[in-house]
């Protein structure tokens, strides 16, 4: 890197909602319907760089090591237009992101992505901005993103405004003993987008509004069982969550799924071992990859048995994970 080049280079871990988000009441100020709490990870992260590169150059995005044609990274690159008219700072820059998880595509989430982002680009203008507002920037850029900003267990406000809805910490030094195993059932890219999920239920779904009510409701529970260390309250909760999130999409106009044949057997893996005495609980996402909750001591049971039930899939563990942090700040000079 040229030594005169302004840069930052920040890291973010992916987060995992343990209350989903699932719908946007404003889609382009990605203001949620309901507000959410999650759990941010060790082990997934992603590191991006940003660099200002001066008024004559365009913008560039690289991941993991290769320049991402103009078209596939407008995402990225109208999120930093939006951020530089927003914040009246100009110029090409250039990102460069490289995503951290030890499996192919199950874990390389939008959360870590947009939350290092969003801290990249304003360590690199050097903006004054503390880490609520990184969470509302980082909520523009992919809505579970503005948790990653923070550690351990954070709560997703949904608030009634850009101003309003950002995430805050709820402990972000967890004493709980809470592993999250990662059953990788498919790594091809998910049929629907979050953003296309959220939108035909929200437009289609009868029952959405039920969702509304009830996930407020389960996030004051959820906040309770953290507060009370309460391992076995917090992965019902989880589980139901994820599962009125995935009944949801099947009463959508058409209904969807993000179910495949070995997410049925992998709930039906999780059944069983809570049958054997093992207690763990399930969540999953946008998409067909399990994740069981559980405590540390039986982390290789669960694996074990998911290796003997799937043998083909990608297993990996983690626990709590930090909020944003900088690896190197090279200034104006
Ligand atoms: O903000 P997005 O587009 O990454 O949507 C996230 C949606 C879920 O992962 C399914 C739930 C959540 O709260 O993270």
């Amino acid at each position: 890197m040229d030594s005169h080049v302004p840069c930052a280079r920040v890291r973010a871990h992916a987060n995992i909602a343990l209350i989903k988000y699932w719908g946007k009441k404003d889609a382009a100020l990605r203001l949620p319907f309901t507000s959410s709490v999650s759990m941010t990870l060790d082990d997934f992260y992603a590191e991006t760089s940003v660099s200002l590169l001066g008024p004559s150059r365009e913008s560039e995005f690289f991941l993991d090591g290769s320049r991402v044609p103009d078209q596939r990274a407008s995402r990225v690159l109208k999120y930093i237009a939006a951020m530089q008219e927003h914040f009246g700072v100009t110029g090409g820059v250039r990102v460069e992101s490289h995503n951290h998880v030890p499996m192919s595509a199950g874990l390389a989430s939008s959360s870590s992505a947009f939350a290092a982002l969003a801290a990249a680009f304003a360590a690199a203008y050097e903006l004054d901005v503390n880490r609520t507002e990184l969470s509302r920037m980082a909520r523009l850029g992919s809505g579970s993103a503005c948790r990653s900003i923070f550690g351990g267990f954070v709560k997703w406000q949904r608030g009634t405004s850009d101003e309003t809805s950002i995430a805050v910490p709820i402990d972000e030094h967890p004493s709980m003993d809470l592993c999250l195993t990662a059953i990788e059932i498919d790594t091809t890219a998910k049929s629907m987008s979050s953003t296309e999920g959220m939108k035909r239920v929200v437009e289609t779904s009868p029952y959405y509004p039920v969702w509304v009510s009830r996930t407020e409701a389960d996030c004051t529970a959820m906040e309770a069982a953290i507060a009370a260390g309460d391992f076995t309250r917090l992965g019902k909760l989880a589980q139901q969550s994820a599962l009125d999130m995935h009944a949801l999409n099947l009463t959508a106009h058409p209904g969807f799924t993000y179910f495949q044949p070995s997410t049925i057997t992998a709930m039906r893996t999780v059944e069983e071992l809570n049958s054997a005495g093992v207690e763990c609980y399930f969540t999953m996402d946008a998409g067909p990859n399990i994740k069981v909750l559980s405590r540390s001591e039986n982390v290789e049971e669960i694996k074990n048995r998911f290796r003997a039930v799937l043998p083909a899939v990608t297993i990996a563990s983690t626990s709590f994970g930090p909020g944003v942090e900088y690896l190197s700040q090279q200034g104006k000079g």
